[in-house]
């Protein structure tokens, strides 16, 4: 089996690494490709990534290049974790929103939709590429906004499925809490690319025991902790969403916090500069703790399972990006929903799903608009259609504040934009 790893120079590929070591069992990979550009880094995550998988007796080969085509030649499945403009664009999505008092975050509100922008293009690209030179292989997104890059890939015909590990979090941190099993957890997790809930925590799978009412009374304040929203939210609403909502239902709160504190990219530049110096020592042969402070916990394992349920025709459960098809019927079949799904060799099939609140429904609904308005802006560029995606969002939605973010969305991110 090989696996190539495009944007495999990050800083977060270690984690990746470690599961792949780790789950060996699960995912037996013949060779690993990491395929990055930047030069510099790729030596240094690709030395450790050598020692992480010798460490850990593992008998895969693990190779870098710069050259997409050679890396994924042969491919079966091809990994696409990029961050166009790095922490540099990511700093710009984080603060220029904050001056019309709207939420500066990468895959949020209008920093979402500037990093679509710049990257929807660029995935469409290389996917186009991976096409030619490994027409079999699945493309496993984890690149964001996972919802609208997924929808583009999906559109174009790709065998893509995109993933986020919120959802693994949650299983993860629930197991954990009930004592059980991660396996045994099953979530109704419900709603888009960072935009979901967890409606119920069920024992053995879909048709198990709801542990959820269990797992707020007794852990509530832990739980509510974890996603930065007040416990009476989870009590009132009886479900856990995840903490990208807290930029909805504490938006204001979020912006006068974001207007006094360092931006996340800026603390997660200091990080990988660390890491970097860490991964450069020829004597580190596992992933450092300091990986642990950014927001990929868990990222591996669910690649990791991803990957095994597609390429080794598994049928099991996960809870992937995939295209809607009547499974939340107020949303078209094109949509892009993040849901669980049965995943085989043939791709993901979504569970059913029990009828949504309004309350749920009707902002999954005006998401997914505005990430229809996105992906037409980010596939055909043009001021307009910035302004119409930026209408459309529910955190935004006046004419004054779409307009001043169009320009400030534009001015930051020519250099990315072929149109502007
Ligand atoms: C979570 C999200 C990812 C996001 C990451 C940011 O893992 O699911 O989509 O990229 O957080 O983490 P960072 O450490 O870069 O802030
Ligand atoms: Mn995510």
């Amino acid at each position: 089996m090989k696996l190539a790893v495009v944007g495999g120079g990050s800083t977060y590929t270690p984690e990746l690494i470690d599961g792949f070591a780790r789950l060996r069992d699960t995912l037996p990979i013949e060779e690993l490709v990491l395929v990055d550009p930047a030069a510099e880094r790729l030596e240094l995550v690709g030395g450790l990534a050598r020692r992480i998988f010798a460490k850990q007796g593992h008998p895969g080969k693990v190779t870098t290049t710069a050259n997409l085509e050679a890396g994924v030649a042969g491919a079966d499945a091809v990994l696409l974790q990029l961050r166009i403009g790095g922490q540099a664009a990511r700093n710009q999505d984080e603060t220029w929103p904050l001056e019309c008092g709207c939420v500066g975050q990468e895959t949020t509100g209008a920093g979402g939709l500037a990093k679509a922008l710049r990257t929807v293009p660029v995935v469409l690209d290389i996917a186009e590429r991976v096409r030619r030179a490994a027409p079999d292989a699945w493309i496993i997104d984890f690149t964001n906004p996972v919802g609208i890059v997924t929808r583009a890939l999906l559109q174009a015909g790709h065998k893509a499925v995109g993933l986020c590990n919120v959802a693994i979090g949650f299983q993860r941190k629930f197991a954990a809490l009930l004592d059980v099993a991660p396996g045994e957890v099953h979530l109704d997790h419900v709603g888009l690319n960072h935009l979901t809930w967890e409606r119920g925590v069920r024992l053995g799978g879909p048709g198990g025991e709801d542990l959820l009412p269990k797992l707020l009374a007794e852990h509530g304040d832990a739980i509510a902790e974890d996603i930065r929203l007040p416990r009476v939210i989870l009590d009132r609403l009886g479900v856990v969403p995840s903490y990208y909502l807290r930029y909805f239902y504490a938006h204001d709160e979020v912006v006068r916090e974001q207007k006094i504190k360092p931006s996340r990219a800026s603390e997660v530049a200091a990080m990988e500069k660390q890491l970097l110096e860490m991964y450069g020592d020829p004597k580190l042969d596992e992933k450092p703790e300091l990986l642990s402070k950014r927001g990929g916990a868990f990222y591996s394992e669910a690649a990791v399972a991803l990957a095994s349920s597609l390429l080794r025709n598994t049928g099991d459960i996960q809870v992937v990006n995939t295209y809607n098809n009547g499974t939340l019927p107020f949303l078209p079949d094109d949509a892009v929903i993040e849901v669980p799904a049965t995943v085989d060799g043939s791709g993901t099939t979504p569970l059913p799903v029990a009828p949504l609140d309004p309350l749920y429904a009707g902002l999954i609904a005006n998401v997914t608009a505005y990430e229809d308005l996105a992906l037409e802006a980010a596939i055909h560029g043009g001021r307009d259609r910035v302004f119409k995606a930026l209408l459309s969002h529910p955190l935004i939605g006046q004419y004054e504040y779409a307009e001043a973010l169009t320009d400030s969305l534009v001015a930051h991110n020519r250099e990315h934009l072929a149109w502007a």
